[in-house]
């Protein structure tokens, strides 16, 4: 046998298993094309990871500009003026796109807005709620969307706080035992009873409600003080205005200390007194809440006792949370605003200080 062809046809078949691994290789490689095309065709299945893929990627890049819903409670007080300006214009500042819902005080309002933000597929919803309860199911279709809330001002009460990345707000349980101190202090050398009216927030609303209960839990201590009368002003001027009247009405001599759970009602409160006849923050101590410049003007007058702060001015914090949870940091569940309390001799010097 000649040696050359057996090494030729060594040679050729060397060169065809050569050509089978080659072509073997290529074939493992289109077939992982193939499971891509599969996965593809499953991917409603594999959503979730799909979409968390891009999230994290998406959480990755810090200047991500981003759309943003905010769901306002109304414009029923000056405090709610300031704070909706405050985080629009952080929003816009920020450069993020801002989509902004007014709820005029009505929850189902709210509900159709964060439905409207979920079907435009907003990247985040900042949502101040008109009243704690009945929000779970939207808040889980958010969820479901993978839209983040952020609750702003007001927080829910809802089972699974899951539902929502953090609170950003006021501790307004704190500010009734601000309220409910001060007064304590200021009426210690009276021997009682002291009269008191109430001028409540939105029915069902987290400061009516924790307003009345910090207050409640600090004059309960001692026995003089009473609550005679106790009804909703709604946080309006108008409103407050109107409450009060009847509340003269009724009790007119007997009334000694009004507090108002928001500035706005008392001081449409201060107007019925003075057309009833007497003499707000003397016949009738005042407090409210929340610091507004009408607060400071009224304890300027002469006519307000006492103011203690709720701040609105936290747009730029919340918009660091939400850029900060774009970014893949975890949030705490809570945050609190600082917050302090103002008496009518500090209100001249003040007031030209005050941005609300
Ligand atoms: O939720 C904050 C409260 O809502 C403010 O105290 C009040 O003025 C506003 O309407």
């Amino acid at each position: 046998m000649d040696i050359r062809i057996v090494n030729k046809k060594g040679l050729l078949i060397l060169l065809v298993i050569a050509m089978m691994f080659f072509l073997a290789a290529c074939g493992s490689s289109s077939e992982t094309g193939g499971e891509d095309t599969e996965s593809e065709e499953n991917n409603t299945e594999e959503n979730t990871d799909t979409d968390s893929e891009s999230e994290e990627g998406e959480q990755g890049s810090e200047s991500e500009q981003l759309v943003i819903g905010f769901s306002q409670v109304g414009a029923e007080s000056e405090w709610r003026t300031a704070n909706t300006k405050s985080i629009q214009n952080a929003i816009t500042d920020a450069g993020h796109e801002l989509k902004f819902s007014d709820a005029q005080q009505k929850q189902e309002n709210q509900i159709k807005a964060i439905r409207s933000f979920i079907t435009q597929k907003v990247d985040a919803i900042v949502f101040s709620p008109v009243v704690e309860t009945g929000f779970e199911t939207v808040l889980q279709e958010a969820k479901d969307a993978d839209i983040p809330v952020f609750l702003a001002d007001r927080s829910v009460d809802v089972e699974d706080d899951s539902l929502w990345v953090t609170f950003l707000g006021s501790d307004f349980v704190e500010e009734g035992r601000k309220a409910g101190n001060w007064l304590v202090e200021e009426l210690a050398e009276e021997e009682g009873p002291v009269n008191i009216v109430e001028l409540q927030g939105t029915v069902g609303s987290a400061p009516a409600i924790d307003r009345k209960e910090g207050f409640e839990e600090i004059i309960n201590q001692e026995d003089k003080f009473e609550i005679i009368k106790s009804q909703t002003g709604d946080f309006t001027r108008a409103k407050g205005k109107e409450v009060m009247e009847a509340f003269l009405k009724s009790d007119g001599e007997n009334i000694d200390v009004l507090y108002a759970h928001n500035d706005d009602m008392a001081i449409g409160a201060i107007q019925a007194i003075e057309e009833f006849g007497l003499i707000p923050a003397e016949d009738i101590t005042i407090i409210g809440v929340d610091a507004v410049k009408g607060a400071f003007e009224a304890m300027a007058d002469g006519k307000m006792n006492v103011t203690i702060e709720c701040n609105p001015l936290f747009g730029p914090q919340l918009v660091d949370l939400i850029e900060q949870h774009f970014e893949g940091e975890s949030l705490d569940k809570r945050i609190a605003v600082e917050e302090s309390m103002y008496t009518m001799d500090q209100a001249e010097e003040l007031l030209p200080t005050r941005e609300y």
